[in-house]
């Protein structure tokens, strides 16, 4: 294939890619993605503040690079994308790594595999049903306590941020009355960049401020599950947190960081992601009461229902790669050590892919997504948040009547974890 001419996107388009306030109003930057995927699919970013990276918007050259692992490297850069001063921070932190966490998304073959091949199991549908009850009960006592406001809540703040916390906290073994603590250190560790999310409750927050928040987030986390890991040696129970405490390599027991990391990777990967694409099922149907009630009437279009509120979400809104070699993508270069963006929300909006992508249709189908990534790294919670979502809806589907909007949702403020942060809505109780 003919190499197109180094491509540098234009600077308004490549300042919203690094902006968190342009994810929570994202009409515009979808806008802009569409512009990048249809001129220059693979468009070198360079934003005041940010080390250079090359933005992959196209659903093809996406799939390409997370499916090669061997090029495409997880661990030499930070895999998420943050400032040059936060950056550095963290280099300063960590005594030179660009992981303020080590976990599976910071690791590369085969010292990955090794640690995936750990829980693999746990999150495999067949030992998902063994907990199908168990999630079963949690989700009924969501919908309970939503059906009590009396027919108007914040789905969010009422549902859809708790639900998927219980859950993954059930399989972690953490005790319900930590699991506030859980949920306020995990929206401090992604939201670092949103005043609603954040410690300081503060919009005009340096990038050195936003560090700290987030490093606090972490030290609290680790000191908790470093606790848990105690207990777990002292007492195995039939728990994840039993087998991270537990584990071994080469019949080397991994080291405290190392479970710390894995506790994190589990308990924040785990719920403000399904929190999300919940949130936005539901903003799908109270914003069309007819698909509502069609999917009310069939519940085989369920599934169908679930995955396209996965695509329509995209929770994760990128990770990032380094390149191990020179090559070549979508007819672009790429140098050794160039930093890439796999930006998921443009891959899920690419109309190469999906008919009229802005719209939400349950009946979609193939619904090739990728939202949960692909390659070695693809998602290890994927069996875990569509059962999660199945059994909510089933819930809720057999206690509503009819949903509709009561206000404007809002999207949370984040280049990483987004989706709604408040979704007003009425409902009609069966
Ligand atoms: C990795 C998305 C739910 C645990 C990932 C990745 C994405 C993602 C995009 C990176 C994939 C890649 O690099 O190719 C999502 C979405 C979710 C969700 C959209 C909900 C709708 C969960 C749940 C859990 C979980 C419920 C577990 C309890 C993980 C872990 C990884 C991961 C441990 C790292 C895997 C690895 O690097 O090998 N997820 N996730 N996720 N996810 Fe999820």
């Amino acid at each position: 294939m003919a190499t197109i001419a180094p491509a540098t996107l234009p600077s308004e388009i490549a300042s919203a890619i690094v902006n968190p306030v342009a994810y929570g109003q994202w009409d515009d930057l979808k806008t802009k993605f569409r512009w990048a995927r249809d001129n220059m699919p693979v468009g070198l970013v360079q934003a005041e503040g940010y080390m250079p990276f090359w933005a992959i918007t196209r659903h093809e050259d996406i799939m390409t690079v997370s499916k090669d692992n061997a090029r495409f490297l997880n661990a030499p850069k930070s895999v998420v994308l943050g400032p040059v001063a936060v950056q550095m921070l963290t280099h300063m932190i960590t005594g030179g790594s660009p992981h303020l966490v080590r976990s599976l998304v910071t690791m590369d073959a085969p010292e990955h595999m090794d640690y995936r091949k750990l829980t693999q199991s746990w999150f495999m549908p067949k030992n998902l049903g063994g907990i199908e009850a168990r999630i079963r009960e949690i989700a009924r006592a969501s919908i309970d306590a939503m059906v009590a406001t009396g027919g108007a809540c914040d789905f969010v703040h009422q549902v859809s941020a708790l639900y998927p916390l219980h859950v993954v906290m059930q399989i972690l073994g953490v005790p319900h009355e930590d699991e506030p603590l859980m949920l306020k250190l995990t929206q401090e560790m992604f939201g670092g960049e949103d005043p609603d999310l954040n410690r300081a409750r503060s919009v005009d927050l340096t990038p050195e401020q936003v560090m700290q928040f987030v490093v606090d987030a972490v030290r609290d986390f680790e000191g908790y599950f470093m606790k848990l890991a105690a207990d777990r040696r002292a007492s195995p129970r039939d728990d994840v947190a039993s087998v991270i405490a537990n584990a071994t390599i080469d019949g080397e027991p991994i080291s405290d960081r190392n479970a710390a990391g894995y506790y994190i990777i589990v308990a924040a990967a785990g719920h403000d992601t399904t929190s999300a694409s919940t949130a936005g099922a539901m903003w799908a149907l109270a914003n069309d009461p007819e698909q509502f009630a069609r999917i009310k009437a069939d519940r085989s279009l369920l599934p169908g229902l679930i995955e396209e509120a996965i695509r329509w979400t995209t929770p994760v809104q990128h990770f990032m790669r380094t390149a191990a070699e020179d090559c070549e993508i979508g007819g672009q270069a790429i140098a050794k050590d160039d930093w890439l963006m796999l930006c998921y929300v443009s891959g899920n909006h690419d109309e190469r892919v999906f008919d009229d992508p802005d719209r939400f249709d349950a009946a979609r189908g193939p619904n090739r997504h990728v939202a949960f990534g692909a390659g070695v790294h693809q998602c290890l919670g994927l069996h875990l948040a569509r059962m999660e979502m199945r059994i909510l809806f089933e819930e809720l589907l057999d206690r509503v009547e009819s949903v509709e909007l009561a206000g404007t949702p809002q999207r949370a403020s984040s280049t990483f974890v987004g989706g709604p942060k408040t979704l007003p809505i009425r409902f009609v109780a069966s």
